[in-house]
């Protein structure tokens, strides 16, 4: 075998790793299309004040545009291992790096009190898993923007069906949801 046809050979192992070596995790990567980003970022309405997560990073692109538009502080999470090096790497070269806090760990066991904002673009059954864990951790008026999957049960405060993006509020009422209870308890009013 040739110099090349190995080179190729790694390539392709690399991009293959890449692409879906995080369902060894728990789910896929692919990175929020620019246009939808936009679209989170306005309905987010990201301030100085903010703390925002996203639960999942991948390789960075809504957690550098949360530090551009101005975020307090910005946390993500990621846990494989490559796109987490990768996400470094754009931090030291980001002008508000330290801003940014990076955490390679499980999301579902990170403690998500002291968010504003949370992100998400990730795949139904983590959605079924978050709603739980939003209504134990997330305090009243925190904006949960998510791309692609809605939360079951949660009305949306706005929605764009188009590019698939949804906005929810945590009220104060949100407590636990009792079992079968989810789609008439959801957070951001009484009914869905
Ligand atoms: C669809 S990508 C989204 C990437 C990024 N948030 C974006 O919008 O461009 C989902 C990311 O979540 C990460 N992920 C999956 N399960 C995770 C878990 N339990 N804890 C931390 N990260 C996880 C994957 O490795 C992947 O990078």
């Amino acid at each position: 075998m040739n110099y090349y046809a190995l080179l190729l050979i790694v390539l392709i192992l690399l991009a293959m790793y890449f692409l879906l070596g995080s369902f060894l995790w728990g789910a896929g990567y692919q990175p929020t299309p620019r246009s939808v980003l936009l679209r989170m970022m306005a309905m987010a309405r990201i301030g100085p004040k903010d703390r925002v997560y996203d639960l999942g990073a991948g390789t960075g692109a809504l957690v550098v545009r949360a530090l551009d538009e101005g975020a307090d502080s910005v946390v993500g999470i990621e846990i494989e291992p490559i796109r987490f090096w990768f996400l470094r790497w754009r931090q030291r070269r980001h002008p508000r790096g330290d801003h940014l806090e990076l955490l390679r760990e499980d999301f579902f066991k990170a403690e998500l009190s002291d968010a504003t904002v949370v992100l998400v673009f990730l795949w139904p059954g983590a959605m079924r898993r978050l709603d739980e864990k939003f209504r134990r951790e997330l305090r009243p008026g925190t904006r949960v923007v998510s791309y692609w999957h809605p939360l079951e049960g949660w009305r949306a405060l706005e929605e764009d069906p188009k590019k698939r993006v949804y906005l929810y509020e945590v009220p104060t009422s949100l407590r636990p949801a009792s079992p079968g209870a989810a789609s008439s308890a959801g957070p951001s009013g009484a009914s869905p």
